[in-house]
This record gives structure tokens, sequence and C-alpha cells, in this order.
């Protein structure tokens, strides 16, 4: 594929010996003999095709007090190049207080270049011959895009600050020097001095109980890139599903938690029978205060989580097998670029639903197959069509304001690829890919070569390239289709006509069916508003989704009555995918701008800094 070509191919390095053809066995580090495939990503300064990380030491102290972590990163590194000397790292606001070479100690020379707004400050390290370590001392900037430092009152208990990580795509920088490009896997140990009250917990071997003195050790012994480095810090508890899976939560919320997630171990089974053996020893789930800005992140051995999937029926659950799935599709096999994004997220959102699937059966999964789709399909519209394909043409773009719409052109191309070539072919062939590139980082062009090696002509039946390079949707997309969602939207259709509320019997209804019967109705006036609350309470919804997908309905619809709920649910909680829209569509009305940007004021300081850049290109 021509197109690909500028993906230009650096280097094959290292031994070329395939990759073991069976599973290694759980705890297992890879093979040596992972090939090391170096393409070009804009969005690193790292020279990895010249030397590469292989491990990382940290020792970090936790200060509250000044919302910075302080200590040491240590580096091993590897020479890919025999004669290379210059270590290239990625920073973003470090203060760096001195460099120094291992064995011998010696200060090394060093310095800081340039000042980019998306990809920080390339480190540059000249290593002597002898050189095996670079151990880095430095401190972060209290203002470290990563790093969210709550203060009590932004948590459950309100009586300990805490410290929550987020280094996807490209934030690890901001907290570690390292080569922060997903093509580099690297082992990890750490060390973390956090105050005594607190809890220290890393996407690595976890404690279940605080230690007397706030000291914590860490261990990764699976290679995993830079963005999947993790660390939260506060007032948690533990509490086991069985014997390889449990969640973390402050003491006030674990309880829910462990009734909300309890299904967990259940979906680890459906996914192992579905993809094969879970790789990474433990699965445990951390429940985050509500500024955590995403839904869910796949942190290896540690999924992250927003406390606005505790819905009390576990009917969000499906954000869990998505970060489940993870640990195949982007923890195993890496994205090698975030132009590749699609290649973790649209495999993930597929497994997905195939996990959803297996534990609730056609009927159920087809709705969340339906609200993907019909999401899919609105935001594709909005979108340039450069910016349709699943291949992302980023440039130096901030990868974090990738098109979301790969999560669900990517998931329904998989679902096509599924049906054409049949379900047992399809399963077969995604099983050998997670096995035999485990531990590697994946192009699209790789994939394409893998695909059509193992499955001659599939893509070729389903004319792959359009959904790679083109915009929109295929004609050849396949359409979920709900019977239950079709029910809900006869409903909502008689509903306009006839205008009588009383009709509609929502006693039955899922919290999807309810998402959807709001996402079917045409405009409405104020006034029509105020009818379906008075009958369907949707105002007062304990579900995130359903509340989320009503107050956008009300900023759109001008119905002012929910406004108080939109401020409360502005103001309570730092979810980037609710945070948006919102803004985005009060942001269209000269007075409710005004009325948001009140709103922001006050919340800003509580945001995540992914959710005060998101939010800040809308209102600033
Ligand atoms: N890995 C993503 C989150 C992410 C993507 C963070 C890109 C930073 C950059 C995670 O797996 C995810 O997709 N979360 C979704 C939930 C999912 C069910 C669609 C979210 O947070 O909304
Ligand atoms: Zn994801």
């Amino acid at each position: 594929m021509k197109c690909f070509l500028h993906a230009l191919v650096l280097l094959v390095l290292a031994c070329t010996l395939p990759a073991a053809e069976s599973l290694p066995a759980a705890n297992s580090a890879p093979a040596e003999s992972v090939a090391h495939v170096v393409v070009n990503d804009p969005h690193s300064y790292a020279r990895p095709a010249e030397i590469r990380v292989e491990h990382l030491t940290l020792d970090l102290e936790v200060s509250f007090a000044r919302k910075q972590l302080i200590g040491t990163a240590t580096l091993r590194v590897k020479r890919v190049q025999p004669n290379a000397t210059q270590l290239i790292l990625d920073t973003a606001g470090l203060t760096i207080s001195k460099v120094t070479l291992l064995p011998g100690g010696r200060p090394a020379d060093y310095r800081l270049v340039g000042a980019d707004a998306v990809l920080g400050q390339k480190l540059e390290v000249t290593l002597t011959p002898d050189t095996t370590d670079v151990a880095v001392q430095y401190a972060t900037h209290p203002e470290a895009g990563a790093l969210q430092w709550l203060a009590p009152a932004m948590t459950a208990g309100k009586t300990h600050p805490f410290l929550l990580s987020q280094s996807q795509a490209i934030l690890a920088r901001s907290w570690v020097p390292l080569q922060d490009t997903p093509q580099v896997r690297f082992t990890y140990d750490a060390t973390i001095r956090a105050p005594k009250e607190l809890l220290a917990l890393m996407s690595a071997e976890n404690p279940q109980k605080k230690s007397a003195d706030g000291l914590y050790h860490f261990r990764m012994d699976q290679p995993i890139p830079s963005y999947l480095l993790a660390l939260a810090v506060g007032d948690l508890e533990f509490r086991a599903f069985d014997q390889r899976s449990g969640v973390y939560a402050e003491p006030r919320v674990v309880a829910a938690a462990a009734r909300e997630f309890e299904d967990t171990p259940a979906m680890m089974k459906a996914a192992e029978s579905l993809y094969g053996t879970y790789q990474w020893g433990r699965y445990d789930l951390l429940v985050l205060p509500p500024s955590f800005p995403y839904g869910g992140m796949e942190n290896p051995r540690l999924t992250f989580l927003t406390p606005t999937l505790i819905a009390g029926d576990k009917s969000l659950v499906d954000v869990v097998a998505h970060e489940l799935a993870h640990s195949w599709s982007g923890n195993l096999v890496t994205n090698a670029t975030w132009n590749d994004f699609w290649l973790n997220e649209g495999f993930t959102t597929y497994f997905q639903h195939r996990i959803t699937e297996q534990i609730h059966g056609r009927a159920f999964s087809e709705m969340l197959w339906s609200l993907e789709y019909n999401e899919v399909k609105e935001e594709l519209a909005t979108l340039p069509s450069a910016d349709q394909s699943l291949y992302l043409e980023l440039g130096r773009r901030n990868p974090d304001v990738a098109p979301g719409t790969v999560y669900g052109k990517g998931a329904l191309l998989l679902r096509l690829l599924e049906e054409t070539a049949g379900r047992d072919r399809w399963d077969q062939f995604l099983r050998t890919y997670f096995s035999q590139h485990a531990f590697e980082s994946m192009t699209t062009t790789s994939f394409l070569e893998i695909l059509n090696a193992q499955v001659p002509d599939l893509a070729n039946r389903v004319s792959i390239e359009a959904w790679i390079k083109g915009p929109g949707l295929p004609a050849n997309c396949p359409v979920p289709q709900s019977d239950a969602f079709t029910r809900v939207a006869q409903i909502a259709e008689q509903w306009v006509k006839s205008g009588d509320v009383a009709a509609i019997d929502d006693s039955k209804w899922s919290s999807q069916e309810r998402v959807h019967f709001i996402q079917s109705l045409p405009r409405i006036t104020p006034e029509q508003m105020a009818q379906l609350d008075e009958r369907l309470h949707f105002k007062d919804s304990g579900n995130s989704e359903v509340l989320f997908a009503w107050l956008q309905k009300a900023a759109q619809e001008r119905y002012v009555a929910a406004y108080p709920v939109i401020e409360h649910f502005l103001t309570m909680q730092g979810r980037r995918k609710f945070l948006r829209p919102i803004y985005t569509t009060l942001a269209k009305h000269p007075e409710d701008l005004e009325f948001a940007r009140r709103i922001y004021e006050g919340a800003r300081p509580t945001y995540h800094p992914v959710s005060q850049a998101a939010i800040d290109a809308i209102l600033l």
C-alpha cells in the first residue's frame, strides 16, 4: 500500500527470528527475539532506532504540598546502533537538577532543547561507550499535563488529598523523562514515598494494604509502552472479587464499587474464551474521584475508572469490558504511532461488544452496537473528510484530540471482516494475531500485511482501503439491528404525533433504551421537554449516560428548567466525554455561553488538565 510509504520504515533491527508460536506463560516477559521495526513517530523526539530504553527505575517522593513528584528516573539503555552516543528523551515541564551516567556516576553532558506546546522539550544526554544507565534527577511541574492533584474536597472522603495520573497519549513525559513513543516498551520498578495515611498504586504489581510508613515498592516485569505508566495515591481500600481480580476505591465508595463491578471475573473468562489467556497476572480496577477525565483507562494490571459508572444496576459496566479488552488489543499488540490509534481502539471496541454479547446475549449487545453506530455516523458528519479515515494523519496535532470516530468505525470494520470471513475463521485470526504479535507495536501497514498473509483475499473482499483511507462509513458497513431500539423509536415518534405522554410505558426500559429514546427525539419545545421529564424523570436519573443524553438535549432545546441540573452535572464530575458536548452546545447560544463560562470559571480548577484543555478550546 503505497499510501503508507510516508510512514517511513527506518530500520528493522536486532533479531529477526519469528515470534514464538505459542502464548507465553502468564507473567512471563516476551521472548528476547521480538523484532523492533521503527517507524517515524511525529509525537516523540526519541530515536529508538539508535538507542532504546529497556528498563526504568523510579524513585519518587509525592509532595502534595508542592504538587510535585520529586526524585530520580534511572533508564537502562541498549545501543541499537553500536556507536550511538546521543540518548534523546521526551520531557514536558520537568525541572532537571542533575543527570549522571552509570556505572561510575559521573555527571553527564546534557541539554534541554526547545519547548513545543504539544511535544514538550527534548532532553539530549551524551553517553560514553561504557554507559549502561542514565540517572535523571528531576521534579515535575505543579501543572504537569498528566497529573491531577486533588484537594480533599474533591474526594468522596473529603479528608485526604488524591493524586492521579493519565499518561495516554503523550503525557507520560510530563512526569517521567522517557522515550514517550508507543514503539518503545520497557519494564519498570518504582519506589514511591507517599504521605503515610495514603495508599500508592501503579500499573504494576500492587499492594492491597497501606504500609506503615507510606513507602511503596512496585515491579512491572512485562514490558509496556510509556503511555501505560500510571500512578494513583489516595485514601484507598481494596476488595477482592476472586483470586485474580478486585477493586480499589475510597472507603465510602468501595462497597458500591465492589457490587457494581462484581462480574469482572466473568468478563475475564469471556474475554479469554474469545482471544486467549489473560497475560498480565492480576486484573484489578481502581475507581477514582469524579474528576478523572475518562470513562476508563487500560493501565496494565490496574484499569482506572470514573465513578460515574456506578449506576447501582451494573448497566454501565461495558466500559470495564472495553478496558479489559485492551489487555489484548493495545496492551499486548500496541499501535505503533497515534496515527494507528484505530488498531487500539477500533479492535478494543469490537472486542468489548463481543464480550458483552457472550455475557448478555445478542439482543443486548446489538443495542450497544446501535448506539455506537449512531454516534459514529453523527460524529463523522461533523469532521473534515481528511479526519474521517481509520488511519489518521495527525501531523503535529495533539493525539488527545484525535477523532473518536476510529472507535466505532474501526469496530464496524472488524464486524464486517467477521461477517465476511465467518466468525470462527475471524476469531481464529484474531487469536493468532494477539499471540504472535504480543508485546509488539503494530502499524496499519503491517496489520494489513498480516491479514493478507493469514486470510488471503479478505481485505480485498471488504474493500478495506476505503475504510482505512477514505471518509465516512463505506456502503458495505454493517448496520446493527436492535428490535428493542426500533420499538423505543416508534414510541418516541407516536408521542410526538399524539402528545399523549401517559401512553409511554418505560417501566421495562434498560438505561440503553432510555438513551436511545432521548436520541431518537426530533427537535422539540421546552414545554415538550417538561412533559417528558414529568413522566420519565430523566432530569433525576442516577444513570450518568441517561442524564448526559438528557442534559445534552436540554441544552440543545434550551429547556432552562434543567439548567440547574446541568450546572450540577458539569460541576460534580470531570469526564471529558460528558463535558465537551454540553459546553459546546451551550456555547452556541449567547445567553447560554455566559452561563457556561460562569460554570467553567468555578469548575475549571476541579478538572484534570486533559479536560481543561478540551473546554478551554471551546470557551476561551
Ligand atoms: N484508552 C482510552 C482512553 C484514552 C484514549 C485516553 C486516548 C487518552 C487518549 C480508553 O480505553 C477509552 O477508550 N475510554 C473510553 C471508554 C470506552 C468504553 C469507549 C472513555 O473514556 O470514554
Ligand atoms: Zn479504549
